[in-house]
């Protein structure tokens, strides 16, 4: 079961990121005002009520899965965890929740594209330590070559 959460949260918790960061490069450059306020609205809900949850659970799964694993594939992975919780929690929730309210009542001014361009440069860290998190995942459960000996030590 433990296995299961955390494959779901594994997949589902980068593939939202990845989703949220494409979709408003995309619809920056190209939507109208109202498809702007249109996704940050869809981001923040269902967006985080999905992304949040998948993020604990491949915590909290990972965690009970690496209770009997040594190494320094589990070791990095639980060191980028912390860093994946914080950016979502801290930088990239409120920052969703701002950005909606902003674009719903219309307002498009520097605030937004500073706060805009935070979310995307946060939204990038997260995609990177999780797609690192993802890479050593496959290798710890096999399904992965490891690119070096020392990288198979687990
Ligand atoms: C958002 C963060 C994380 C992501 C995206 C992620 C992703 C993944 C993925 C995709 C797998 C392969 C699952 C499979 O194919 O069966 C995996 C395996 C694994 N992950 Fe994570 N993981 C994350 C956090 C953690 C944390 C914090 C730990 C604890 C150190 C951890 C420990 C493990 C372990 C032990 C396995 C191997 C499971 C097995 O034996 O099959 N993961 N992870």
């Amino acid at each position: 079961m433990p296995k299961l959460v955390h494959r779901i949260g594994g997949v589902l918790a980068p593939l939202c990121i990845a989703t949220f960061f494409l979709a408003t490069i995309l619809i920056e450059w190209f939507g109208s005002h109202e498809a702007v306020a249109q996704l940050k609205s869809l981001i923040v809900t269902p967006g985080l009520w999905i992304l949040i949850p998948a993020i604990a659970a491949a915590g909290s799964s990972g965690l009970f899965l690496s209770r009997s694993r040594r190494g320094r594939l589990v070791d990095t992975k639980k060191k980028r965890m912390p860093i994946i919780a914080a950016n979502g929690l801290l930088v990239l929730v409120p920052c969703a929740i701002f950005l909606n309210r902003w674009a719903a009542a219309g307002t498009f001014d520097t605030t937004f594209y500073v706060v805009q361009a935070i979310e995307l440069i946060a939204g990038a860290i997260n995609l990177t330590l999780m797609g690192l998190n993802v890479r050593d995942g496959l290798r710890m459960a096999g399904r992965f070559r490891a690119s070096s000996p020392a990288a198979r030590v687990s």
